[in-house]
């Protein structure tokens, strides 16, 4: 599928819950996508982490290349690495049909996502909770997603932080609707209205779906939360 389809299959099912695959089951990834196919996910987060641009390690591209074969979910790839663009075309041909990475860790971020979108995937760009907005204001043309982090990146299970309420409505602003929206970190029941009102279209959650008994039930509560806000 093009770009151009998925990102509108994005926009037509959003609020979308996208599932962050960092405190799933390892030892059983199969399970865990089956799982998650049936619980209604549309799109599966992938956190990749190197240990240097995150103080954790995950897995990389030859991991979701595996993963690819299991299911036909939107493969996003988070990528919390220091060289996103040597191992750019590793991530595209495991399958990831978008493709996320942090403007911290490149010298020139807008060379970075036209490549992205030169390759037909969505081009995302992450922002850390110390970064401010302006850093970025520039290359919004060139983003087809923009990724707020409301935690620090590298863990699962930690605290959203409420001042990325307002870089939502700050980058809502300056993005005008043309990008897709993301917040990444601390959403569950009780923040995930407040991050809806201030303008996400994606939420990615861990804790609050890989912890839930039933994750169908919880990704229909989020969606529904987040629908109502
Ligand atoms: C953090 C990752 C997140 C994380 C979210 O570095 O980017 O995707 O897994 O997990 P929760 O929802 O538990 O904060
Ligand atoms: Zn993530």
């Amino acid at each position: 599928m093009s770009r151009e389809s998925i990102l509108n299959q994005l926009r037509e099912n959003s609020p979308l819950i996208a599932p962050s695959m960092l405190k799933c089951d390892f030892g059983n990834l199969q399970r865990e996508v089956a799982m998650l196919e049936s619980a209604g996910a549309k799109v599966l987060h992938l956190d990749v982490m190197d240990g240097h641009f995150v103080p954790n390690l995950s897995y990389g591209a030859m991991v979701i290349d595996r993963l690819r074969r299991m299911t036909n979910l939107v493969f996003d790839a988070h990528l919390m690495i220091s060289n996103p663009d040597q191992y750019l075309d590793d991530f595209l041909s495991a399958g990831c049909q978008a493709v996320t990475f942090h403007v911290e860790a490149v010298a020139n971020p807008a060379d970075l996502l036209q490549r992205i979108r030169k390759a037909d995937a969505i081009a995302g760009l992450a922002v850390n909770p110390g970064t401010p907005i302006d850093t970025i204001q520039d290359l919004v043309p060139e983003c087809d997603l923009i990724l707020i982090m409301s935690v620090e990146p590298g863990f699962g299970g930690q605290q959203f932080i409420a001042s990325s309420l307002d870089k939502l409505r700050e980058v809502k602003q300056v993005a005008g609707g043309e990008s897709l929206l993301s917040i990444d970190g601390g959403i569950g029941p009780s923040t995930i209205s407040e991050a809806s009102k201030a303008g996400a279209d994606i939420f990615v959650v861990g804790s609050a779906v890989f912890e839930a008994n039933d994750y169908g039930d919880a990704i229909a509560e989020l969606t529904q939360l987040a629908a109502a806000a």
